[in-house]
Parts: structure tokens; sequence; C-alpha cells
């Protein structure tokens, strides 16, 4: 946690769920209640198809939803790519960039990675701008020259506390069951706020940085106490309703 910044539990569905997702959406918005919300602020990330369909399951509540990737460009000749502006007028609010996943399967580069930053705010949308060391630069000893490196590559300038939501997921831990140590975690926060302080003072201090990589209700409670940790970026746990809302409940008796 850090003082002052209101955490938010994020949960990308990845390629999954269906317009039949409606009961376990509907659930959330049930368990999501005013003392939760008083605590710590929600998103889901379903599949761009869904992103509509999701937003009006929770119309009303105080989730935020967005979809996993935009294009950076506003319109055109892009086959199979979703606009920033196609979902700000479909109701989201948000939007992951540079997940690992995009990175790997569709060769995103940190360039890549900072124009659809830009695209989201040209919408009003949130960017949610994820980064995180392979294992093997973490067994090398590379992984805050890694961080540096995507930080400065993939968040334009114009980032604010406002409009800019840091992911850290140490890729070897996501999906994979691995969590890193607590002290790993700490050292990986610490360092991101630095960088983000350096670069945005005020706006760096506020940002909020989420850790992502195996979240689960067991180990949420510690993840989400240590310094700097603003919050959860939830992959498989998020597709569970009482899985996800079991990892909010960590906040529901911290200060
Ligand atoms: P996981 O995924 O929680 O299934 O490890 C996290 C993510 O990729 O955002």
């Amino acid at each position: 946690m850090t003082p002052d910044i209101k955490p938010i539990v994020a949960g990308n569905w990845k390629m999954n769920g269906s317009c039949g997702s409606e009961s376990m959406v509907r659930e959330l918005v049930a368990g999501f209640d005013q003392q939760l919300q008083g605590k710590l602020d929600m998103a889901i990330f379903p599949p761009a198809i869904l992103m509509a369909l999701v937003a009006s399951w929770t119309k009303g509540s105080a989730i935020a939803v967005g979809t996993q990737d935009c294009h950076a460009n506003e319109s055109g000749a892009h086959t199979g790519d979703t606009a920033a502006e196609m979902i700000a007028s479909a109701d989201g609010t948000m939007v992951l960039t540079g997940h690992s996943e995009r990175r790997v399967d569709h060769n995103e580069s940190d360039a890549d990675v900072a124009a659809k930053s830009e695209a989201a705010w040209r919408a009003g949308l949130v960017s949610v701008i994820c980064i995180g060391e392979l294992e093997a630069q973490r067994r090398s000893g590379e992984t805050l020259d890694v961080l540096g490196k995507q930080l400065a590559g993939s968040v334009p300038g114009g980032a604010t506390s406002a409009n800019t939501i840091v992911a850290y997921e140490p890729v070897w831990a996501i999906g994979t069951g691995l969590v890193p140590e607590a002290s790993d975690v700490e050292e990986a926060h610490a360092f991101i706020r630095k960088t983000l302080v350096e670069r945005f003072g005020d706006e760096g201090a506020k940002m909020r940085i989420l850790y992502g990589g195996s979240v689960k209700p067991g180990n949420a409670g510690e993840l989400m106490a240590i310094n700097n940790v603003d919050g959860a970026l939830v992959g498989g746990a998020s597709l569970k309703s009482a899985d996800f809302l079991g990892i909010c409940e960590a906040y529901r008796t911290m200060a």
C-alpha cells in the first residue's frame, strides 16, 4: 500500500468468458459492497467483443470496465483491431497496454505500448501500462534494468496519476502459481516508484502501481500490504467471482 493512494483490483479475463458470463459479473456487482468500495476500486477487462455487454451488466455499479488492448489510431484500415474511441463509446473507461502476452504474441515493442497508451488518453481512457521481466532476466540480475527500460519506453511523457496505472507483472509469475519473495516485490515497486517520481514528480508519487502474477485469495493479503503495491492485476483468479472477491476482501480489514 501507499498512504493516500486508493488501490484498485483489476481482473484480466484474457481470452475467456462469453455472452453467458452475466451471473458471474452480477455476483461481483453484488459482492462489491459499500464498505469495499470505500477501500478500493475494481475493474474488469473482458475480451473486446464482450466489453459492451459486460458494461451493461455493471451499469450503475462502482465497477469499471475496459479492454485488454487498443490500436494507436482512431479509425482506419486495421482489420481486427479496436480503437480507444470505440472502447469509450461502449462505456469502457480503461485499457490494458503492453501486457506481456501482447508483447510476446504480437511482437509489441515499448514504442507500440507508448503509442497505444497515448491513444487511450486521447479517448479519455485510463491506460494500465504493464511491465515485467522474463525469468532469465530475473536469474541474471537484470530485473531493475529491464523495468527501467520498459518504463522509459512504454510510459509516455503525458502520464498523470489520473490517466495512468503501472502494473508490474514478472512474466515468470503469470499463470504459473509462482510468486516472487515479498522482498523482491518490494524492491521492484520501490524502484518503479522512484523512477516515476523522478520523471513525473508529484504525479509519479500518486500513480498507482499494481502487482500481477498468480495473485490468489490466499496470498493477496501479504502482497497487497507491501509498500508501494497499490492493488493487483489478476488473471486466472478473476474468472470466478468468489476468487476475485476473495482477493478484494484482503482490503476489508486493512487500515
Ligand atoms: P495470473 O495472470 O493472475 O493468471 O497469473 C495475471 C495477468 O496476466 O495479468
